[in-house]
Formats: structure tokens, sequence, C-alpha cells
């Protein structure tokens, strides 16, 4: 694909986050610098894309919905941050850095998770270029996406399956992947479809891609975690050997996990077909899960 728009994007998106967290500075200095050292460490952007491409799909313009997509990417930071502890998966690595915890300690990473976390809703509410009612309807969507229904929910359920892969079944794990990972990317693209206006049956067509692009996107995570390249991806490979989870490698095979990841990206383009052109650039980037390496 070509990566132009995204890679613009991405440079919107990154001064952005700075701002964010100007506009309203965390008391303490440390803390501050903690938050900054995740949010400005790179990653891939997907989420804070994902809510723009989805409005631009719908008709609108997606740059006018900033706030709402650097909300978006600071939860997933958070999510990061606290995934990494030692508590959780235990990792020293992320987006080719330290982890938090490795550098400010589990306190201030903790701290620093919550405060991306609760910060996110103010940011919300600073897209000011959307009315109230649907911003309260975006709102909730995050709220859910997030909270313990959404990702929250399904890193519980993850947690809890550490070493006992023997009980885990495929249905599980979707419904455990549906939940950690599918419900951000899920929120993202729906509040970006909701703020632009989309029709029920726009809102519907962009649900069902959401959620083949949050199963297509686990299923890669958990390949990259095998076959990745610790230098390109940024993050520990073998985790989730080493934590014995259960994963789509782990519960089919290396083949099988491929198979289903490119049916499950077919879906998702599948559910494109109303859009049209104005789809492109998310059919692009729901293909580009199927070879990326990081
Ligand atoms: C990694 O997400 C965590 C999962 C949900 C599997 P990303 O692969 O989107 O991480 P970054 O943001 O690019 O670092
Ligand atoms: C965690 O999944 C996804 C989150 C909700 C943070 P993983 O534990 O597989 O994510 P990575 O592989 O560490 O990025
Ligand atoms: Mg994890
Ligand atoms: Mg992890
Ligand atoms: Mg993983």
């Amino acid at each position: 694909m070509d990566k132009t728009q995204w890679n613009e994007r991405i440079k919107l998106i990154e001064g952005a986050l700075v701002e964010e967290l100007e506009e309203n500075k965390a008391l303490d200095p440390r803390l501050c610098e903690s938050m900054k050292y995740s949010l400005t460490a790179g990653g891939k952007r997907l989420r804070p894309i994902l809510v723009m491409a989805a409005a631009d799909a719908v008709g609108a313009k997606g740059t006018d919905y900033i706030h709402i997509a650097c909300a978006l990417e600071m939860i997933h930071t958070y999510s990061l941050i606290h995934d990494d502890l030692p508590a959780m998966d235990n990792d020293d690595y992320r987006r080719g850095k330290l982890t938090n915890h490795k550098v400010y300690g589990d306190g201030t990473a903790i701290l620093a998770g919550d405060a991306l976390l609760t910060q996110a809703f103010e940011v919300i509410l600073r897209q000011d270029n959307v009315p109230a009612d649907v911003l309260v309807k975006v709102v909730r969507e995050i709220a859910q996406g997030a909270g313990p229904n959404g990702m929250v929910g399904g890193q519980s359920i993850d947690l809890e399956a550490e070493g006992k892969q023997q009980v885990m079944n495929i249905d599980d794990l979707r419904k455990m992947h549906g939940a950690k990972t599918g419900a951000l990317f899920r929120a993202a693209i729906r509040s970006g479809a909701i703020v632009a206006g989309a029709t029920a049956e726009e809102l519907a067509a962009l649900t069902k891609y959401a959620d083949c692009f949050g199963l297509a996107f686990q299923i890669t995570d958990d390949i990259l975690d095998v076959v990745g390249d610790e230098a390109v991806i940024g993050k520990p490979v073998g985790s989730d050997e080493r934590n014995e989870k259960s994963t789509y490698v782990t519960l089919t095979s290396l083949d099988e996990a491929k198979k289903l990841a490119s049916d499950t990206v077919s879906e998702a383009v599948r559910a494109l077909e109303m859009f049209g052109e104005k789809a492109t650039f998310l059919r692009e980037l729901v293909e580009y899960l199927l070879d990326r390496n990081k």
C-alpha cells in the first residue's frame, strides 16, 4: 500500500498527542515524563488512524476529529504500559525502547497508565466541533470498548488462562481476542463513523469491518510473537510461550493461523463494499495486516 497518507497522519497525531499532554500538564514532573515517554515512543498509531479513516469512509474529513483520535491512542498506550508490567506479561521492551516500568518503576508506570486513561476522557471532550449529544455517544463507545466488558475484560480472561492451555478452545480464544484487542478497534472505528454521521447501515458495515480487523490483527500479533524479528517489532518475541498463553498459533498451527487471518481479512474487505472508493484506505489497511512485520 501507499503509506504516504498514513505517514502524514502519524505526524499529525504525534504532534497532537504532545499538545494534549501540555494542555493539562500532570502535577508531578516525573509522572508527566513517564506518560510522555510511552506516548512518544512510536508505534503504528492504528487506532487514531482508524478513527479518521472511518470518518473519511462516511464522507467526512477524518482530520477534523484529532482529539477523539488522540484519546484512543492514549488509552491504547495505557493498556500497553500495564500489559508489560511484571504482574502481567513482564516484558522489558516495547516500541523498541525499555518498557515504562523498567525506566520509571512499577508504581509510576501504573500511575502513568491510570493518568493516560483518565486524561483521555477529558481529551475527547476537547472535540468541540462535535455536538454534545453525539460526543456522549462517543464517550459511551470508548468507555465500553476500554472497560470491563471490552479491553480490560479480555485482558482479565487472558491473564486467568495463563498456563492452562488445555482448557481454552478456539471459541474461548475468539471471545478473548474480541474483547482484549477487538473492542478498542471497534470503538475507534465506530466513533469515527458516529461523528461523521453514519447511517445505521453504514455503522453496521463498519462494525463488521472492525470486528474482522481486530481479529485479523490479533492473529497476526500472535504469529509475530513466534516468527517476528525483535529488532523490527520493537517488543520481545516468545513472550506468549514464556507466559504459557493460548494463542491462535498454539491452538491451531502457524499455517492454520495464517489461513484464518487471510480469510478474516477477506471478510473485512467484503464489509466495505457499500463505501466504494471512499474506503480504499480502510481496505488497504486491513490487507496490510497480512504482511505486516511489526
Ligand atoms: C499491540 O498493539 C498490542 C495488541 C493489542 C496486540 P499494536 O501492535 O497496535 O502496538 P503499537 O501501538 O503499534 O505499538
Ligand atoms: C495485549 O495483548 C493487548 C492489550 C490489550 C494491551 P498482548 O499481550 O498480546 O500484546 P503484546 O504482544 O504484548 O503487544
Ligand atoms: Mg498481554
Ligand atoms: Mg503483552
Ligand atoms: Mg502479543
